[in-house]
């Protein structure tokens, strides 16, 4: 736990997107120790995010459902969050999916193609959008936070599907911090290097540490494995005033990228 005086999220209101599992559910409870007014987890897993919400604290945590490929919904949860609590003050656009198959560009499945758009992209876009446009409307001096990946800056072997989504991630955060300095609102994005969460083990149905093994050969540092929790930190570094002159970053969260 951090000491109160450590605590640099106190009395703001965060959501955080696919917030039931993974880097969404290690940022929510680092949030949380940070003093955090109240976390919202969006997710559309949802006795698991209630449960997640209710372990944190239902003081200070709660769960709402919302799929990010809906607008509506991502409308929904912005205006939710101003309503019962005042304000928006951190947007965490996190969800994301990978195809089940390896979507080399010649055997690309165009239906899984669209929906890891949906979630990945157009998700991405709608909960930047809304949020920036609560912050501006309420004059808050806001943070925004998105998940990118390594794959956002170099072309892969597979998944391409993936990379594609993480570099336009990417491009929207460039973009949309232009646009919003002026408001004093403060994009950026974090991107990890493969960890073991519950995405990454379905995708290569291995155990744990079979899995960190394989990313452990992606990376110049050796020895500790990279978790949620490390990149849960980079998201509070940007989510917080430490950050106050940051945007428009790319937080690579990697230890060391070498090639896959
Ligand atoms: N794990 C890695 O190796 C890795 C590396 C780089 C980037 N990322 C990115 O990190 C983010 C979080 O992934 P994770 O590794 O923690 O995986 P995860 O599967 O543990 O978490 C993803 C969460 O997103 C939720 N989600 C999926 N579709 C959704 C939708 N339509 N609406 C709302 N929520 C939805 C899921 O229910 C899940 O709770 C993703 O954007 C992913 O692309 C992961």
């Amino acid at each position: 736990m951090t000491e109160s005086s450590d605590k640099k999220l106190a009395g703001k209101v965060a959501i955080i997107t696919g917030g039931a599992s993974g880097i969404g559910e290690a940022t929510a409870r680092l949030f949380a120790d940070h003093g955090a007014r109240m976390i919202i987890i969006a997710d559309i897993q949802d006795p698991l995010g209630q449960q997640v919400a209710a372990s944190i604290g239902s003081h200070i945590c709660t769960y709402m459902h919302c799929d990010v490929t809906d607008d509506d919904q991502v409308e929904a949860l912005v205006q939710s969050s101003i309503e019962n609590y005042g304000q928006l003050d951190i947007m965490f656009s996190n969800a994301g999916i990978i195809s089940k198959s390896d979507q080399t560009i010649l055997e690309l499945d165009f239906p899984q193609f669209d929906l890891l758009m949906a979630v990945n992209l157009r998700g991405t876009v709608a909960c930047v959008k809304h949020a920036a446009r609560a912050m501006v409307g309420n004059r808050v001096r806001g943070s925004i936070v998105c998940t990118a990946s390594v794959a956002a800056s170099r072309g892969v072997k597979r998944r391409t599907d993936y990379a594609m989504s993480k570099h336009a991630v990417l491009g929207l955060v460039r973009s949309a911090s232009k646009q919003l300095g002026v408001h004093g609102i403060r994009v950026n994005c974090v991107s990890p290097n493969g960890l073991a969460t519950p995405m990454t083990l379905q995708a290569h149905e291995r155990s744990v540490e079979e899995v960190e093994e394989i990313y452990e050969a992606g990376r110049v540092l050796k020895g500790a494995a990279l978790r949620a929790g490390n990149v849960a930190d980079a998201v509070l570094f940007l989510a917080s005033d430490d950050s106050e002159l940051i945007t428009g970053h790319d937080l690579a969260v990697d230890g060391g990228f070498q090639d896959w």
